[in-house]
């Protein structure tokens, strides 16, 4: 069973697109009296029409989390257009402390995907607070900035997503750091197929993409961030072992210790089962080292 904490549209988009996969049963839960019930039912009458077989859940109780596979947690407050990720540090680790507290008493077995802002830090504290282990606590946005970074290429390149190999690392938040070496298409990097300044203008649009999409539409991302997630749990589940930009607690990898920072993971049957590291030149460890000071720093402010 997938069990997803947070019955608001990053919630609910991660559950149409779990159910789409057909991935596995789903509880919905939410402080929300009558939320997460009515968005199951509604979700349940999706799948009635789509003949897909799972059942989907919706409940105020986390006793019903009890024997969840994967955790998605997406509680919390969304930021507006003119405020950063990290301006929700202090309401939302609340939250994400409380909430892993009960997913650590009730789904004690479970992978966790960590998905409420200012992500690492996030994924940190669920770290720290259930005491999973590295393997079985994630942070979600790699797919969703690459996914970004991907429609900017191909509006450059008119080439299909597909053939597009986009890595990406450090925080999710100002400080992402997008590697155009080592972006492949077909076998090329992208530093070959592009200018350097319109690679720059591209990485800068990437940045701003989660901003530009509030500031237009009025509140947070959620068709994108639920399809991601999604990718991730069906990797797990399924045991694709695919290769996807993860907040992990790393442990000296990229040459850093104690911190959620994205990398690229293989994600199985195990949750993190690797770690990858790229080569690095100066230009990109420097930027990915002002990554971690961003991420140690407001870890630093937070009472754990
Ligand atoms: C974004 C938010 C969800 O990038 O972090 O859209």
């Amino acid at each position: 069973m997938i069990a997803i904490i947070g019955s608001g549209r990053v919630g609910v988009s991660t559950a149409i697109h779990c159910a789409l996969k057909e991935l596995d049963d789903i509880t919905l839960i939410d402080v929300v009296e009558g939320l997460p019930q009515g968005e199951a039912l509604d979700l349940l009458h999706m799948c009635g029409i789509l003949g897909i077989d799972i059942d989907i859940r919706g409940s105020n109780d986390y006793k019903d989390i009890a024997g969840a596979d994967i955790v998605v947690l997406t509680a919390g407050f969304i930021r507006k257009a003119d405020m950063t990720r990290m301006d929700l540090l202090f309401k939302n680790s609340e939250i994400v402390k409380q909430v892993s507290e009960k997913i650590k008493e009730y789904a004690p077995n479970s992978k966790l995907i960590v998905v409420t802002n200012p992500l690492d830090v996030m994924t940190y504290i669920a770290y720290k607070t259930t005491g999973f282990g590295k393997q079985r606590v994630m942070g979600f946005s790699g797919p969703l900035d690459t996914g970004r970074f991907k429609t900017l290429v191909k509006r450059e390149l008119k080439v299909s997503y597909k053939d597009m190999d986009v890595p990406i690392i450090g925080e999710h938040g100002e400080t992402m750091v997008l590697l155009p070496r080592h972006t492949y298409i077909c076998g090329k990097p992208l530093t070959e197929l592009l200018p350097s300044e319109k690679i720059s203008q591209l990485v800068e649009e990437t940045r701003k993409m989660g901003a530009q999409v509030i500031k237009l539409k009025g509140w947070s991302a959620s068709h994108a961030p639920g399809a991601g997630v999604a990718v991730m749990v069906e990797s797990i589940l399924r045991d694709q072992k695919r290769v996807i930009p993860t907040s992990v607690y790393l442990t000296g990898e990229y040459g850093v210790s104690d911190v959620c920072l994205v990398v690229p993971a293989v994600l199985g049957r195990e949750g993190v089962e690797k770690v990858i590291e790229l080569p690095l030149n100066d230009e990109e460890k420097q930027a990915f080292m002002k990554s971690f000071e961003t991420v140690r720093n407001a870890i630093s402010q937070l009472k754990l």
